[in-house]
């Protein structure tokens, strides 16, 4: 069975993800794609290569084809919620990055409906793309356009010594994407979106360092109108702190 309960009573995460609505807020000016700046055409077709569509469903053997069965040399990394290793579907012409989601994660379910929904519903150049999913009998994947460059926190902490340093330009740059990402959550996403998970291995960047945010299943929809409460519990790992 490859198919997910996205309006099943999947808990109050899924619900809030749901009333999600992509449209701008009235006073907001429009949520995508972003083109306040110069970037050349071609850094904007870097930004967001893949034209967005609906999110893929994929059963477990396609995903496990995709990457040679989880093989250690695909492994990209590994995170609180599990592994992730690269991947190239079938047709060879996209390559992709693939979460499996650890079994036997805490609240792992939770996060990861939360994380579908949310990505399904908000787009915009500097946060990352969910190609789709799989929910495979107990299996939770996810799969996200791959990122060249790998996480922030690849460049900045335990760079092998072939790594160079990044430069102040693609510091900028990277600020500055990442700013963008957060303005279109708080500011222009209806209802805004609090982020919770703002740390350097959850920005993501694609060639010329061009930066995403990844990684939504703590996310929660922020206040509207008049209801101004939010809460101030801090939430994800100990470097988002
Ligand atoms: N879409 C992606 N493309 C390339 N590498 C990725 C992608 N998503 C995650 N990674 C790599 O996998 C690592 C683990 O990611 P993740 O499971 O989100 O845990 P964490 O955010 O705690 O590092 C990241 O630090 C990054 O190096
Ligand atoms: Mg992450």
């Amino acid at each position: 069975m490859s198919c997910f309960p996205c309006s099943g009573s999947s808990g109050k995460a899924g619900e809030d993800a749901a009333a999600l609505s992509p449209s701008p807020r009235p006073s907001a000016a429009k949520p995508a794609p972003d083109r306040s700046n110069s970037r050349s055409s071609s850094s904007v077709r870097r930004g967001g290569s893949i034209p967005h569509g609906p999110a893929k469903i994929f059963t477990f053997r396609e995903l496990a084809i995709a990457t040679k069965n989880f093989r250690k040399d695909c492994l990209l990394g590994e995170g609180g919620f599990g592994r992730v290793y690269k991947g190239h579907m079938e047709n060879g012409q996209q390559v992709i990055a693939v979460k499996q989601l650890d079994r036997n994660g805490f609240q792992g379910n939770r996060e990861f409906l939360v994380e579908v929904l949310m990505l399904s519903l908000l787009h915009h150049p500097n946060l990352v793309r969910l190609i789709g999913y799989c929910a495979d009998g107990d299996q939770r994947l996810l799969v996200y356009e791959y990122m060249l460059l790998g996480s922030l926190e690849n460049h900045l902490h335990d760079r092998p010594p072939d790594r160079e340093p990044l430069d102040w330009n693609a510091r900028m740059r990277i600020a500055v994407g990442a700013a963008k990402g957060l303005e279109y959550l708080h500011d222009k996403a209806n209802p805004p979106v609090i982020y919770r998970d703002f740390k350097p291995s959850n920005i993501l960047l694609s060639e010329d360092y061009y930066p995403k945010l990844s990684d939504f299943g703590l996310a929660k929809l922020g206040p509207v109108g008049e209801n101004t409460h939010v809460s101030t519990r801090v939430m994800g790992t100990s470097e988002s702190h």
